[in-house]
């Protein structure tokens, strides 16, 4: 590779803020860090700090809402539920984590929806344009991504989330973006550097 753009101790991945939770890795409770308040949802301290900070850019709060944050593992277990429930199985599985398995546990990940519409909670709406695409556009200058693109279902075994955010910090999230890299991805690709 011509260019070395980052060196993270190897402790660090799977870690802090690049920890991976996904179908197959869990999230421990050691794994949940100091949560805080902000906009009606809890997350993780430092997430919620950078979210407002990105939120200020704009005044993203006007045109911009948050329906969900930190989940605890019951919460995610009545939620993966009553999915079932109303939505079946297929629809749960490309939407909702196995309780034990969501990022939401972590207080790093954070749904958003537009402020002003009626949001449904497993997936809000979340569009291309307006202050939207503003956010997006500033995501990652803020440690955020977009942690289940479109195109990259059979990586993240998730379906495409255009209103699932993921903090990961700063540089992470630029090359992340920059390279197309989902966390899956990126935390293999650093383990290479
Ligand atoms: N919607 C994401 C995948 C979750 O349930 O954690
Ligand atoms: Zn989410």
């Amino acid at each position: 590779r011509a260019m070395k753009l980052v060196s993270i101790p190897y402790q660090q991945i799977h870690k802090g803020s690049l920890i991976l939770v996904n179908e197959k890795y869990p999230c421990f409770q050691s794994d949940v860090k100091e949560l805080i308040a902000i906009e009606g949802i809890m997350l993780e301290r430092r997430t919620a700090i950078l979210l407002s900070k990105l939120m200020d850019e704009f005044e993203g709060w006007k045109y911009i809402t948050a329906v969900s944050g930190w989940r605890s593992v019951s919460e995610q277990e009545e939620i993966y539920k009553n999915s079932i429930l109303s939505n079946g199985e297929k629809f749960t599985e490309k939407y909702v984590a196995k309780p034990g398995h969501s990022e939401h546990q972590t207080g790093l990940a954070v749904d958003l929806g537009i402020r002003g519409v009626e949001n449904d909670f497993i997936r809000p709406s979340f569009s291309d344009k307006g202050a939207t695409q503003v956010f997006k556009s500033k995501a990652a200058e803020f440690g955020f991504i977009e942690r289940y693109p479109k195109g990259k279902e059979s990586v993240t075994k998730i379906a495409y989330e255009p209103w699932h955010f993921r903090y990961v910090g700063v540089p992470h999230a630029a090359i992340m973006k920059e390279r197309h890299l989902t966390l899956e991805e990126y935390t293999e690709f650093i383990k290479q550097e």
